[in-house]
């Protein structure tokens, strides 16, 4: 065992462009279908843990604390207690620990902006940090090795956040439009990126600053009797397969169709599960109809994507970033919650500090 006892890091958000929505019965975490991410730079978690070797060694249940922006938040304990015994059969040294768990996130509380797949990630960096430290001298990893095991202890932690420890797009579950992937963790799509999709970033209209009335889990889990779900599957694969040769050859218009129809199709699952639920707010609406106006006015390369929340993600090439800011100034913030949306820069990895 090392003397190593501090970690942090920072590691990005993603947002989806092929959406994660059902897990496959059996095992833990595995997606039914596969999705692919952008991570968000510049929304981000940043996380240090420090651990103190426990006298009772091998004890049964984990030892923890956790503090978010510098406060003790045992409300959020559960779920981490839930990911450190989901790693702990990887890493039965979890056990030997008490575990203080500080994290904070630089993008602003209660904007309704998912920050478990930042939070996920950073923390499951640190854990795998420490494996790699501990196993030094009896084990070596490649950087490759530890990326996958960052993205493995994200995914139990919670399923997007696997796809967040790359800075080049995130591609998770088994698809045959990509060799590599698999369901246990994600994986970086390599290939080159067409220039007119490589250089683009996100602005996060913000509709809704409060609390989902259905979470993710649980809107999984809804697809489990969901009478659309095997379709939904089989269209995500189709979609996955679209989005890489669409990435490659930098089709804007397949591009953009494609991520806004992915978008909604999530939301139509939301709307025909049961029960059925709604989180798009009328202002959501509107938003994506002025976006659709405008592109169509202009023809700028921008497309609206949703995440499970009434937020809307705008996601535009970066060189219409001045005309982008401008119509979002002018025309969307009447729609935002106190006039908020955020900002971030796309790809960019996960940082050791
Ligand atoms: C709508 O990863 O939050 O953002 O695995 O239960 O923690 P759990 O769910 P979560 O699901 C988010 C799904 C999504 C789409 C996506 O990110 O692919």
């Amino acid at each position: 065992m090392s003397e190593y006892n501090c970690v942090k890091y920072r590691c990005p958000s993603n947002i989806a462009l092929v959406k994660y929505w059902g897990k496959k019965s059996g095992g833990v975490q595995l997606p039914a279908n596969p999705s692919i991410s952008w991570t968000l730079t510049d929304l981000h978690a940043t996380t240090t843990v420090t651990r103190t070797k426990l006298t009772d060694t091998h004890a049964s249940s984990v030892s923890l604390e956790f503090f978010l922006a510098g406060e003790p938040k045992p409300s959020f304990e559960p779920k981490i207690r839930q990911f450190l015994e989901r790693i702990a059969p990887f890493m039965p040294e979890v056990k030997d620990f008490h575990w203080r768990i500080e994290s904070e996130n630089n993008f602003p509380h209660g904007t309704g902006i998912a920050s478990s797949a930042a939070g996920f990630g950073a923390l499951a960096l640190c854990f795998a940090d420490f494996q790699r430290a501990d196993l030094a001298g009896i084990q070596t990893w490649s950087e490759e090795e530890f990326l996958q095991t960052a993205s493995k202890y994200a995914r139990l932690g919670s399923g997007s956040a696997c796809r967040s420890v790359y800075g080049q797009p995130g591609i998770w579950g088994e698809t045959k439009a990509w060799s590599k992937a698999t369901d246990e963790f994600a994986v970086p799509f390599t290939a080159e990126v067409h220039p007119s999709l490589n250089n683009w970033a996100d602005a996060v209209l913000i509709v809704d600053d409060g609390e989902k009335s259905v979470s993710s889990t649980q809107g999984h889990d809804l697809l489990k009797d969901h009478p659309y779900a095997t379709s939904r599957y089989q269209q995500a694969q189709i979609n996955l397969e679209r989005l890489l040769e669409i990435m490659k050859k930098g089709d804007l218009e397949g591009f953009i169709s494609l991520v806004e129809s992915e978008a909604l199709q999530l939301h139509a699952m939301m709307m025909s599960s049961e029960p059925y639920y709604l989180l798009i707010r009328p202002n959501t609406v509107a938003i994506i109809e002025k976006i659709w106006l405008k592109r169509k006015e202009t023809q700028w390369p921008m497309a609206f994507t949703l995440d499970a929340g009434a937020n809307v993600h705008l996601l535009y090439d970066k060189s219409y970033s001045q005309s982008v800011m401008n119509f979002i100034e002018t025309e969307l913030l009447p729609y935002c919650k106190n006039s908020l949306y955020l900002c971030s820069n796309i790809g960019g990895s996960p940082q050791k500090n």
